[in-house]
């Protein structure tokens, strides 16, 4: 029967590049998903997107001057570097900002509706005055009502670990202004998963035998048992959020928006979508069929919204439930301390690879690490070092390196089509693993599968001691053995390749052109290669070398500082620089902006024949600001549009400033000496 499988990995937010936790996710479910495709006639789909909702996002990208939209996709542009280096094989990157999410949110939240599933409730929230938005909990901060430490989140503290509503903060405050939050109503709508036939499904659904992993089992029992006084079960969620907000307008709602967590896990939904409809495949009839298996994997953070918010709403909108959330733990590094998610990393992807420490040395690692359970899982560099090259080098690369020779040099590459008894055996025995070794993979026992491949590596590397093919091959006569002790090898090698190409892809690719076959499938190990040429031996893969990992874990030099004044920039590249084009600009125009007291509007031609309009926070310094008109100062004239209140601004004039201009006032716009003229470039 074929197997159809769609399955997802968490979607990363798209405020921050991918950490080391991200590429442990989708090295993990990379791996599961390669093992499939390895089967014949399974069908896999394996797509993900960028999570780009939310207040957060939000807030960051108007911190950075540009529109939510554009501050999500720079993001997006920086991940293929990483998943095409880690060989992260997603069929599909979409982002939950894409117009199937939209348009799929809105159909499950109008069935869910339908269902009566939806309720409007007035809430009281925190609101900053200033900013006129209602503040998330992690932007109010305030002393912790338990412990007294300053400083902390609206809902927990992370000194004492108290959760707490923000209303019991003492001395809240704003954290986007600093304003003294105040408490106002609005409207909320909220997903009745109290509703019994919510509780009723989500006991079934959960209980299901195979679907979850116990652990996780355990953990959701936790959630819906109510204590003594009628306390905790299923609450009802609260699903939306007041402008402003990046995120999807609720029908019928004028000024709501979906809460990013609604519709994140549709985005799973709509990148498959999105898939399917550039590859011209049928998304409807797809979901419809029931011998689809959706899965996902994920992790422990996010195990609730994904086995009670995700699988009611699928349900309860008349869809096609998850076949199984698989959920990992956290990966840490050198023991420390849990990497959060805002906070450091301690192994920049990144930096690894351009570092130039080998993709497939840190899947090896993570497989050889990973289990079926909820553990966290430790990077701990000797460690690292230990297994790259005593297991996988020492014991599995060896073989082939160790026969190759001998075979290209005096047989012309030639296999054994027989390869006698003694080599036979061993090739039988390493086949005979082959369904137990398929098994683990399909149970997510990556640990357990390769110690079970490097146990069969060790058979082989015997079975090479003990026939010693360089003896062999300085032997009258032993032409026939030495040919037949090395196609055994190669043949073995050929087989642990075929059980160790979900984990090392690029390695079995260099292996299939090596041995001269095609792309190996997993029943390609149970069929002897016979009488065959293979091609030459190239180097396959080279040791770590510690010292690269030393570099990786090196701290980046601290900025030079300049007495008095601001941290020079990180060091860039000439090529850093000319991506900026600087122009000469005469000022042909300065106004007073209306209804700001920061802003200039300047009016300026940069010799393109055209002028443009640039909007300037210099008012302080030109209270006059016609002084300025005539005058030729530098434009940054590639500088993307950004849309304001008050008009497009189309670049930015260079001006100099101390850093704590508060206590220092003062703002210099620079001015070229005489004889440039507009449109210059400066360089
Ligand atoms: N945007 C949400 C997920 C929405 S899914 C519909 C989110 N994003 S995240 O970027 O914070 O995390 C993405 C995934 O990375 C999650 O599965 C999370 O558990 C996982 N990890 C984050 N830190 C991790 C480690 N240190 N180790 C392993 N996985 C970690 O949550
Ligand atoms: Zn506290």
């Amino acid at each position: 029967m074929t197997r159809k499988l769609f399955v997802t990995t968490a979607l990363p937010y798209a405020n921050a590049n991918f950490h080391i936790g991200h590429i442990m996710e989708y090295t993990q479910a990379d791996i599961w998903v390669r093992f499939q495709r390895m089967q014949k006639g399974t069908e896999v789909h394996f797509v993900c997107a960028d999570d780009a909702h939310g207040a957060p996002i939000m807030i960051a990208a108007e911190k950075a001057g540009i529109t939510p939209q554009q501050f999500v996709a720079n993001i997006a542009g920086g991940r293929k570097q990483y998943l095409d280096g880690f060989h992260i094989s997603f069929d599909n990157w979409h982002s939950t900002d894409g117009a199937e999410n939209h348009e799929l949110s809105k159909d499950i939240y109008l069935a869910l509706r339908k269902n009566e599933l939806i309720e409007v409730k007035t809430i009281e929230q925190f609101f900053d005055p200033e900013k006129s938005m209602f503040l998330p909990d992690r932007f109010i901060k305030g002393e912790c009502p338990k412990c007294h430490s300053k400083d902390q989140y609206g809902d927990s503290c992370e000194v004492c670990g108290a959760v707490y509503t923000p209303t019991e903060l003492i001395n809240p405050f704003s954290v986007l202004t600093g304003a003294t939050p105040i408490l106002k109503t609005s409207e909320h709508y909220f997903f009745k998963l109290s509703d019994p036939r919510c509780v009723a499904f989500l006991e079934e659904w959960t209980q299901t035998p195979g679907r979850l992993q116990g652990e996780v089992l355990n953990k959701i029992k936790e959630w819906f048992t109510k204590d003594e006084e009628g306390n905790g079960g299923l609450g009802d969620w609260d699903i939306s959020r007041d402008a402003p907000y990046f995120g999807i307008e609720i029908p019928d709602a004028p000024g709501k928006y979906f809460y990013v967590w609604l519709d994140a896990p549709i985005g799973y939904l709509a990148s498959l979508k999105n898939y399917f409809g550039k590859t011209g495949r049928d998304y409807d009839a797809f979901m419809a069929d029931p011998s689809v298996e959706q899965v996902h994997f994920i992790g422990k953070d996010i195990t609730y919204f994904h086995t009670l918010f995700w699988p009611a709403m699928l349900h309860f909108s008349g869809r096609k439930t998850p076949n199984h959330v698989f959920v990992h733990g956290f990966l840490t590094v050198n023991g420390g301390e849990k990497m959060s998610k805002s906070r450091g990393t301690g192994l920049d992807p990144l930096k690894y690879l351009k570092l130039g420490l080998d993709a497939e040395h840190l899947r090896y690692y993570i497989a050889a690490k990973l289990n079926a359970k909820v553990e966290d899982l430790d990077f701990n560099p000797e460690d690292f070092v230990a297994r790259i090259n005593s297991d996988l080098v020492g014991k599995y690369i060896n073989i082939a390196s160790r026969a190759a020779g001998f075979l290209a040099k005096r047989f012309g590459g030639q296999l054994s089509a027989d390869v006698g008894v003694e080599g036979q055996v061993l090739l039988d025995a390493l086949r005979a693993h082959g369904a137990a070794i398929a098994e683990l993979y399909e149970e997510r026992e990556f640990g357990k599968a390769l110690r079970e491949i490097m146990g069969l590596a060790d058979k082989v590397n015997e079975y090479v001691d003990a026939n010693k093919p360089w003896e062999l091959a300085k032997k009258e006569g032993a032409d026939q053995v030495l040919q037949d002790v090395c196609s055994t090898c190669i043949e073995a090698f050929r087989v642990l390749t075929v059980y160790l190409k979900p984990v090392l892809p690029a390695l079995a690719a260099k292996v299939e052109v090596f041995l001269n076959v095609a792309p190996l499938a997993f029943a390609d190990a149970q069929k002897p290669l016979g009488a065959h040429t293979i091609g030459t031996y190239a180097h396959l893969m080279q040791r770590v070398d510690p010292k690269l990992l030393d570099a990786l874990f090196e701290p980046p030099p601290a900025p030079k500082v300049i007495p008095g004044g601001e941290d020079l920039a990180p060091e860039i590249k000439i090529d850093d620089f000319s991506k900026v084009d600087l122009r000469i600009a005469k000022i042909v125009k300065a106004e007073l902006v209306e209804g700001s007291d920061k802003l200039l509007r300047l009016t300026l031609d940069a010799g393109e024949g055209r002028l443009r309009n640039v909007f300037s926070g210099i008012r302080s310094a030109y209270p006059e600001p016609a002084a300025l008109e005539g005058k030729l100062t530098v434009l940054v004239a590639n500088l993307a549009p950004r849309k304001m209140k008050f008009g497009l601004s189309e670049g930015m004039v260079m001006a100099a400033s101390h850093a704590d201009e508060k206590a220092n006032p003062g703002i210099f716009i620079l001015e070229p000496h005489a004889g440039a003229q507009p449109g210059m470039r400066v360089r």
